[in-house]
């Protein structure tokens, strides 16, 4: 309001005669009416009365301030209330609680009020609970996110085509699907159609959009916001979409958002959860209605939706990750214009939490429907909002999580004293990504890849290894393979939660005996595993393995690790699986049953049965010695290297040593402790997870150099391979280790291609350049962020998340240092050489992962030179195993048993302060309890 001048408002008036005053009378030291969109106010004069506050006001003036109905304090005010915790005690003042700011003299108000914050996902209805049929709705009030979107485009004029749920004044979400056009739909191509060719409306109940009512509010369509969907041809994966309109609505107890889990730390949902959606589209097997309908929908874990659903539905729910089901298979189902609407759940307090968004049903097949799974999203949506409120929420509650390291067991465990190995969570991506990118699953273009059977064995031997030398470091026995008659002494209780089944990984006990597996016709048998083991001995004793025509194919000396491999892991390439089984995978799944193999107490698989988290349990090493034996067994059949094989003539390597950054002793290696802040976007790629930031305590190694000094006779260049290994001294019984044991113990530190000048060379290298770790960064990146929707581009990025972690590359040792022998090859890069043109971006591990739709780099047997005995008797120590271009150096791994922490800048927004310590069995209010999911990866519920 403009001032139009005059004298001073008379103070002491009552205020029926101010009003008068006010509207004649305007200063330039009044200030204007305190009104703002999302407050209540109140003005309070001399004495505290009430004066009114819809017309400029007098200097002295204050006016208290309180959220409208439909809105909250924002979380910056209720932190610096004084009492805010008490406040809380009090609803009327709590979330509605006043502020106050007083009318300069000069005409401005300060402090400068605050803005409330859109209230959310409460139901405002007449308390009556809803049932599984569903019913109309009576009261726009119910659900008052609930949004139409409406195609003006339709050839029968402005119509409804599909639902949105409001998740701030501004924004709404729905189905990407919804914005593609008809023939669009069935193309390769996706293609958006322009905004302008839609339109929304809030808070109506009728679906003609002409229908009078005063309730509904009418907007157009600002902007769609797709990310990642795939359309039609990739089974309309990350079908979303975030909407945003040209004005933001009013928020009334009839048009109000939905919540959203900004900073997931909601309990997710479960099995038996029951969600509700809205929609016009024919729910409950009436044809398109006119008026709202609710269903109530039951939350179905994937595994069980996959049995449930006609066949036509399984590749929409298999093959995406980020899809839930929900229904039950007789009553309410979702139909075409429900599309894009809401599924929301309701948390402890009756807020009602969006969730999924639906995607895929079959409307008149009254089966599950599937729903857009709303959390992969939700860090997406909030940089797209740009909403401060919003931001804080997702910021502030990503403080990290600590996760202790006794988590599954403690010291009483012996076992326990590897579980930093085996619990690791980047080892364990490795060892998902190896077998994702490794498939045995598909057509046989599939599943070959150059020499796969042979680094099936040497990954997981090079695993084996790694994981010996840290019982070696901690006072425990070389692994001892897993005899299947005998109880498995081991247990493993995971305490991870499968956030896609929604199920607590199950337990194994000490002591349990592996049994037939029986399981509604699923049938393996412990003999089954006896039998293929004993004919694969029997292949390696002859010389050959049959194929399913009776062919022979013989084992020989390039081709015979590989064939193994493929025969041990069955697969497409398996020459004869009926003859020697499928060894590995079976054995994975009986172990995995061990624990139910009848399905009695309805448990479904443990760990073993995943690749993703595999690696946790100690009886997956037990197992793949087992395995593993076979291909010792072959290569003992196989003759020594020569003396030509190992040599490299007019080569010597003169002097090989380690230097630890800032550590001036020579050959010593160091380790510690770190505490690493880090957000777990995921944790997997192929299951939805929630984003988390989680402070990990796992090993590390002080970075190093190698000193390599390598004379060459020649008076050329020549190109030469450097190999790096390296293995523990001593025994568990503290005796030189005999060669023929510490070969198993060899693991691969490093491999790199170099020219040797004529003369004397000094080769360095750094720790971080191994060729079998990828950097921390890699190991845990960003899976949400530029990942491809599939084909090629997706398997490579799934492929760049294989390798070592780089913090693993260094054994954990001793306090007092463990003494180990580094040996250094140098071998002619002339006959090791693969000619390829080498393309992608992922080629730092290639030693244990090969390279990306190319050649292993390297023809010589992986594993050389350790993989075979050694050529005649007289070879018992390393050093007597030694010619001239080899070298050892004896080097002493010390371990300092202290955290350092690491803060790293991996969150996109920003830092947090502080940590929240959680540990296992405390309730934390503000947290809850943490669950580790799958890998590993904590996610935060309310126990
Ligand atoms: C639908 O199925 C559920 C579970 O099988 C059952 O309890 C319920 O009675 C069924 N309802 C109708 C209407 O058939
Ligand atoms: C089996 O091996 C023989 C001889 O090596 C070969 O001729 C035959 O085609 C193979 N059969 C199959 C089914 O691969
Ligand atoms: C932290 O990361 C952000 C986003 O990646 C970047 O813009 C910023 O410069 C980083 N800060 C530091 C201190 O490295």
């Amino acid at each position: 309001m403009a001032c139009r001048g005059g004298p001073p408002p008379w103070r002491a008036l009552n205020s029926a005669v101010l009003v008068v005053l006010l509207a004649s009378a305007c200063s330039a030291g009044m200030c204007p009416p305190p009104t703002f969109k999302t407050l209540d106010v109140q003005c309070r004069w001399v004495l505290g009365r009430p004066v009114p506050c819809d017309a400029p006001v007098s200097p002295g003036t204050t006016a208290l301030f309180s959220c409208k109905p439909q809105y909250r304090l924002p979380q910056s005010v209720r932190d610096r209330r004084p009492g805010a915790a008490a406040a809380a005690q009090h609803p009327e003042q709590g979330d509605y609680g006043l502020e106050s700011a007083v009318c300069q003299e000069d005409g401005s108000w300060a402090p400068l009020p605050f803005t409330c914050v859109p209230e959310c996902g409460r139901v405002v209805g007449n308390g009556e609970t809803l049932v599984v049929d569903g019913k109309p709705v009576n009261s726009p009030l119910e659900f008052p996110w609930h949004v139409a979107i409406y195609d003006r485009k339709h050839k029968k004029g402005i119509m409804q085509v599909c639902g949105g749920t409001l998740v701030t004044p501004k924004f709404f979400v729905s189905a990407a699907h919804c914005f593609v056009g008809a023939q669009l739909l069935a193309s390769t191509e996706v293609q958006m159609r322009p905004p302008a060719e839609f339109a929304a409306a809030v808070g109506k109940i009728n679906r003609e959009w002409a229908a009078a009512e005063e309730t509904a509010q009418k907007r157009d369509v600002k902007q769609i916001y797709i990310n990642g969907y795939g359309g039609r041809r990739l089974n309309h994966v990350r079908d979303f979409a975030l909407v945003e309109m040209n004005l933001a609505v009013d928020l009334h107890a009839y048009t109000m958002p939905a919540c959203v889990d900004w900073g997931l730390q909601e309990r997710p949902v479960r099995e038996g959860d029951v969600g509700s959606v809205v929609g016009w589209g024919g729910l409950f097997k009436r044809p398109v209605s006119d008026t709202l309908q609710i269903g109530s929908l039951p939350f179905v874990a994937k595994e069980r939706c996959l049995q449930l659903v006609p066949a036509q539905m399984v590749q929409y729910i298999l093959l995406n990750d980020d899809r839930f089901c929900a229904g039950v298979m007789n009553g309410t189902t979702v139909a075409h214009g429900d599309s894009g609407g809401g599924l929301t759940f309701p948390n402890r307090d009756r807020k009602h939490f969006l969730q999924g968004v639906v995607s895929v049903g079959m409307p008149d097949a009254r089966t599950l429907s599937a729903f857009t799974n709303v959390t992969p999203f939700v860090r997406w949506m909030a940089d797209k909002i740009q909403d401060e409120e919003i931001r804080a929420a997702a910021a502030i509650r990503l403080l990290p999580l600590e996760i202790p390291k006794e988590y599954t067991a403690s010291d009483l465990e012996e076992e326990q004293r590897v579980a930093y190995f085996r619990e690791d969570v980047g080892l364990n991506l490795h060892h998902l990504h190896w077998h994702s990118y490794y498939t045995y699953l598909g057509p046989r273009d599939q599943v070959e890849k150059d020499r796969r059977g042979e680094l099936l064995y040497y990954m997981h031997a090079q695993l084996l290894a790694r994981y010996n030398g840290e019982r070696l470091s901690n006072s425990l026995p070389k692994v001892k393979h897993l005899n299947l008659r005998e109880p498995i002494k081991e247990a493993y209780y995971p305490k991870l939660d499968n956030l896609v089944s929604s199920r607590v990984w199950p337990s194994r006990p000490p002591n349990v005996r592996l049994q037939d597996i029986n399981r509604d016709g699923f049938k393996i048998d412990v003999e089954d595993l006896e039998r293929w083991t004993a004919r694969i001995y029997d292949a390696i004793a002859v010389g050959y393995v049959v194929n399913t025509t009776g062919g022979r194919l013989p084992l020989t000396e390039e081709g015979g690790a590989n064939l193994l491999g493929n025969i041990i892991e069955s697969s497409a390439v398996t020459p004869n699986r009926q003859l020697y089984g499928e060894l590995m995978n079976q054995g994975h799944i009986l172990i995995s049953l061990a624990h139910d193999p009848e399905n009695r107490f309805l448990e479904s698989y443990g760990v073993m049965g995943d690749g993703a988290v595999a690696l946790r349990d100690p009886v997956f090493y037990r197992w793949h010695a087992h395995v593993w034996d076979v291909m010792r067994a072959y290569k003992d059949t196989l003759p020594g290297y020569t003396a030509a094989q190992l040599s490299f003539p007019g080569v010597r390597v003169l002097g090989a040593e380690v230097r630890s950054e800032d550590h001036a002793k020579p050959n010593e290696l160091l380790t510690h402790w770190q505490a690493s802040d880090l957000e777990l976007s995921r944790g997997l790629d192929f299951s939805p997870r929630r984003p988390i930031f989680a402070r990990l305590t796992h090993l590390q190694h002080r970075p190093f150099a190698y000193h390599i000094r390598v004379e060459s006779a020649a008076d050329v260049p020549r190109d030469a391979y450097v190999r790096i290994f390296m293995a523990p001294k001593l025994d568990e019984r503290g005796r030189a280790m005999h060669f023929r044991d510490q070969r198993h113990l060899m693991i691969e530190m490093d491999k790199f291609h170099t020219i040797l000048k004529p003369g004397l060379n000094t080769l360095k290298r750094l720790s971080s350049e191994s060729s079998v770790t990828i950097p921390f960064e890699r190991t845990f990146r960003n899976l949400d962020a530029n990942r491809p929707g599939g084909g090629r581009a997706l398997t490579e990025f799934t492929f760049c998340g294989c390798g070592l972690p780089q913090h693993m590359l260094v054994p954990r040792g001793t306090e007092d240092g463990l003494p180990h022998q580094l040996f250094v090859m140098v071998t002619d890069f002339a006959r090791d050489r693969v000619d390829q043109v080498l393309e992608g971006s992922c080629l730092d591990a290639p030693s244990l992962c090969g390279v990306f739709a190319g050649r292993y780099p390297d023809r010589r047997p992986m594993g050389f030179p350790f993989d075979r005995r050694p050529a005649g008797d007289r070879v018992d120590t390393l050093r007597s195993f030694l010619t001239p271009n080899m070298f050892v150096q004896r080097v002493m791994v010390r371990f300092r048993d202290a955290v350092e922490a690491t803060v790293r800048n991996t969150t996109r927004f920003g830092t947090t302060k502080g940590t929240v310590k959680v540990t296992h069995g405390d309730p934390v209010p503000a947290f809850g309890t943490v669950h580790r999911d799958h890998l590993g990866v904590p996610t935060v519920g309310y126990a």
